[in-house]
This record gives structure tokens, C-alpha cells and sequence, in this order.
């Protein structure tokens, strides 16, 4: 049995969501010969430590009633540096200008030899190569595959699955909540208030929702995926964005006795790197409903291929981390045998 000793900071609905995926699949982890062990957990304000493992329900029990998980006096780079640990899981809140705290706390367990798994948007946004660069001058391994669709795993799929392929464009809908309001106003004819409302109800919604609603968590996506597929340190500021609040329930009713939905589109290719609403025939792939995410990815070998899945969500989230957490653990087993 393999130990693999893990901090998790941020403890929010998706430090949470993971901590509920390690207690429930734990015998899955066991038959995979992995035994992950949670040595500490960091809030924006407190910490908790423990070498022999963190009683999980207790945490979660804990920062539900108090609002901290832990004692206050640490700082969370104290945490990540003087805890005994292999592997960062990184899931603080998004800040797609800075990128921090997210974007320090990832460098920070990188230089201390840390590996990183991360849901966490913002650090990528304008610091991708300088974060890659970083992991692999360390000799650790830092992996994404949640900060894009969720649980559907294109990141992976990208890197793995089409390895030699030619990653020719990908368009796909990569935001739950501009897909849910537009579902809702496209074909329920609820009001934009009411729908984004739903949205902010449903948990899929950033903090701030300008965020989705102005394509700008559309966007760093699309910088990720770029830098995915075609490693050109793509940054923010060279996305072409255009979000979703300009359109009309008269747009959406026109487009639909025309046979059309209306989507939020992202497009990205070595060219083209741009998020904007376009209008997308009811029966082609890209015209799901409600949150769904979904992309095509089109390759020189392989053709055309469509994924899609739950794009948002606490467990759904979780999936994806837990998923790199154990990539790592085979590839680190791999390197030692
Ligand atoms: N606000 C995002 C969305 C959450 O609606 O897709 C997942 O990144």
C-alpha cells in the first residue's frame, strides 16, 4: 500500500466535495493500493494539522459550525511548507485578475517540492508557462484537469488520449451558467433576473457573476485549453471576448422559430481564441441544454471528437482532483519501479 500525504487548501464547497470523495471511495483507493491521508487543511483563516490524518467528518463538521476549520496563528504558506506532505490539492477562490491566493500558494508548494492538483482557474489565466516552468524545474508534476468542464475530462483527454494527434480547433461550451440562463430564456422564455438567479441557486454561478455572464470564466478556460493543446503561453488578454448580456429575448425567440439556439461558443485554435454567442443549428452537438458542458476537439488523426459532461459542482469537481491525485500516485510508482 502506497501512503500519499496530502494538504488541502481551501476548504469551500469543493475542499469540502473532495473531502467527501476521499471518505467515500475509500476501498476503491484501497484496490488500487493507494491509502491517501489528509495531513492538513487551510481556510482563509484558520489551519488544522495532524501527521497521523485529519479526522475528515470532524473538519467538515467543524468549519460548518464556526465558519474555520481550525486554529488561527498559521500563515497558509507556513502550512504548505513545514507540513510533511507529497501533494498539494490547491482549491482556494478564483481571481482571474491576480490569480491569487491561489497562483502563491501553488509556487509555494512547487518550491518546496510539492506536487499540485488544482480546480483553481485564476493562477493559469496569465502565469501558465511561469507555473509550468516552475513544476518542471522542481522535478513535481502539477495537474488541471478540473479548472476546465468540471468532471469531463478534456484536459486529460487532450494530453493523454490524443497524444500525436494535431489539435487542429476546439469549440465547445465550456460556462454551466451562461448555458443554463440561455437554455432557460431561449426555450422557457424566463426572464435574464430570473434565470440568472437559478443559476446563483443551482451553485454553478462564480462568486461574482460577472464572471460567467461576461464570458470571462469562459475565457480562462480557453487560455488552459490553449496552453494544453498547443503549449504558445497563451494569456488572457489575447482572448476575444463578448458575454451574454446583450441578448435579447426577441434575439433568442427569432433564433428559435429559425431553427437555431444560441449558445456561448468557445473557439480555440492557433489562430482564433474567442468566446462569443453564436447561433447553432437545435440539432448540432454543441446545442445542449441547461448546465451541460461540452467540446469538440478536431485532430489531423482522429477526426472529430465530442465530450461532454457536468461542468461545475462540488463532487463533480472533486472527480476530476481525485483523478490527478491518482495519475500522480501511478506515474511517481511507475518512476520508482
Ligand atoms: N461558474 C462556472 C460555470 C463554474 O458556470 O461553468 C465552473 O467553472
Amino acid at each position: 500500500m502506497k501512503d500519499i500525504k496530502i494538504s488541502i487548501i481551501g476548504f469551500g464547497d469543493v475542499g469540502q466535495g473532495v473531502v467527501q470523495v476521499l471518505s467515500q471511495k475509500q476501498q476503491t483507493l484501497e484496490k488500487l493500493g493507494v491509502n491517501i491521508k489528509v495531513v492538513a487543511i487551510a481556510d482563509s483563516r484558520s489551519s488544522l494539522v495532524n501527521a497521523d490524518g485529519i479526522d475528515l467528518k470532524k473538519a467538515v463538521k467543524v468549519k460548518r459550525n464556526t465558519g474555520i476549520v481550525g486554529r488561527r496563528g498559521s500563515t497558509t504558506a507556513e502550512i504548505i511548507k513545514n507540513t510533511d506532505h507529497d501533494l498539494v490539492v490547491e482549491v482556494t477562490p478564483t481571481d482571474i485578475n491576480t490569480g491569487e491566493p491561489g497562483l502563491t500558494n501553488i509556487l509555494t508548494a512547487i518550491e518546496s517540492g510539492k506536487h499540485v492538483v488544482t480546480s483553481n482557474k485564476g493562477p493559469f489565466a496569465r502565469n501558465y508557462a511561469k507555473l509550468m516552468k516552475a513544476a518542471k524545474d522542481h522535478g513535481v508534476v502539477l495537474r488541471y484537469e478540473a479548472t476546465v468542464g468540471g468532471a469531463m475530462p478534456i484536459i486529460n483527454l487532450i494530453e493523454e488520449n490524443l497524444a500525436g494527434n494535431t489539435i487542429e480547433r476546439i469549440d465547445g461550451i465550456l460556462n454551466g451558467t451562461c448555458n443554463y440562463i440561455l437554455t432557460r430564456m431561449g426555450e422557457e422564455t424566463l426572464d435574464y433576473q430570473h434565470a440568472l438567479l437559478e443559476a446563483q441557486e443551482l451553485g454553478i454561478a462564480e462568486a461574482d457573476p460577472t464572471y460567467d455572464v461576461m464570458g470571462i470564466d469562459a475565457a480562462c478556460k480557453l487560455v488552459i485549453l490553449a496552453n494544453t493543446a498547443y503549449n504558445n503561453n497563451t494569456v488572457f488578454d489575447d482572448v476575444s471576448i463578448t458575454g451574454i448580456t446583450k441578448i435579447t429575448p426577441q434575439a433568442l425567440e427569432l433564433a428559435d422559430k429559425n431553427g437555431y439556439r444560441v449558445r456561448l461558443i468557445c473557439e480555440v485554435s492557433e489562430q482564433v481564441l474567442s468566446v462569443a454567442p453564436k447561433l447553432v443549428p437545435k440539432k448540432h452537438p454543441l446545442a445542449v441544454g441547461g448546465t451541460l458542458n461540452i467540446a469538440t476537439i478536431h485532430t489531423d488523426l482522429s477526426k472529430m471528437v465530442t465530450i461532454s459532461g457536468i461542468g461545475a459542482g462540488s463532487i463533480e469537481t472533486a472527480s476530476a482532483i481525485l483523478s490527478d491525485i491518482i495519475h500522480i500516485y501511478r506515474a511517481c510508482l511507475a518512476n520508482t519501479r
